[in-house]
């Protein structure tokens, strides 16, 4: 019997990036999953996919519903659906302020308010969010994204004390910058692509990107049997960018 066999997972986001790498790997540790996205077009079997706006209460309701219903329940939720933004406190217009916490901070309380009902029906129910460590360190031109990934992780915090009793485990994980289809579109937009991509790379005490496959597997252990005393908490997984303070190197 594989680690995960017979738990069922939803994952929102899980077409690209940190929640495709996230569906993979709880698929090939046994898990049967879902996938909830804009455009599930890309998701593979054994995985299923389900088109839905994690800003649209109604689209989640129905996404949530068919994929409870083809799965059998739902003991896993990973809320990993997110935007970016960038800029200073004085560059994003009331409209984007809300469209970016409309989707990374309602967008969770969403799935989670439709996905609830089944949780509290599984054994080893688990939810397990996408922060950032936009949320723990203080970023350049990123206020309003990190103001979003703020309140997921206040919102992680809250609802694992809401859930506890009910047998819920609520975390969140905090990537540094990942290898994502995300991270490619900045380098792309960047005057000069390639140190842009030096300079991230800097920023790490590891000095390279976070993988979506190192991401994924703290997901999938957090959301795991084997984290089952584990509630409230928030995973870095950064290269040591949140927790190191290192001298500069020699030259
Ligand atoms: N890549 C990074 O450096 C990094 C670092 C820290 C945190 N994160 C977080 O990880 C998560 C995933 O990021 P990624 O880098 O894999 O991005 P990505 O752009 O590769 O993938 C994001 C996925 O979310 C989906 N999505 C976006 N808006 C949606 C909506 N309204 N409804 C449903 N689906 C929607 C997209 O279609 C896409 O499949 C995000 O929450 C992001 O904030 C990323």
């Amino acid at each position: 019997m594989s680690e995960m066999s017979g738990l069922r997972a939803l994952v929102t986001g899980g077409a690209s990036g940190i929640g495709r790498a996230t569906a993979e790997l709880l698929a090939a540790r046994g898990a049967n999953v879902a996938v909830l996205d804009l455009d599930p077009s890309s998701v593979d079997k054994p995985m299923r996919g389900y088109a839905a706006d994690v800003s649209d209460d109604s689209s989640v309701r129905s996404a949530v519903a068919a994929a409870a219903a083809d799965l059998g329940g739902i003991d896993i939720l990973v809320n990993n659906a997110g935007i970016g933004a960038a800029g200073t406190v004085e560059d994003n217009d009331d409209a984007q302020w809300h469209r970016v916490l409309d989707v990374n901070v309602l967008g969770i309380v969403r799935t989670t308010r439709a996905a609830l009902p089944h949780l509290r029906a599984s054994a080893h129910a688990a939810v397990v969010n996408t922060c950032s460590i936009a949320a723990t360190a203080g970023l350049p031109q990123r206020a309003l994204y990190s103001a979003s990934k703020g309140a997921v992780h206040s919102l992680t915090l809250a609802m694992a004390a809401d859930h506890v009793r009910e047998g819920i485990r609520v975390n969140c994980v905090n990537p540094g910058t990942t290898e994502t289809p995300w991270v490619d579109r900045l380098l792309d937009q960047a005057a000069d692509p390639a140190s842009e991509r030096a300079a991230l790379n800097a920023r790490q005490p590891m000095g390279r990107l976070v993988t979506a496959h190192e991401v994924a597997a703290a997901v999938a252990y957090l959301a795991s049997p084997a984290a089952a005393s584990i509630t409230g908490i928030a995973l870095a997984v950064d290269g040591g960018m949140q927790g190191l303070r290192l001298r500069p190197e020699r030259q």
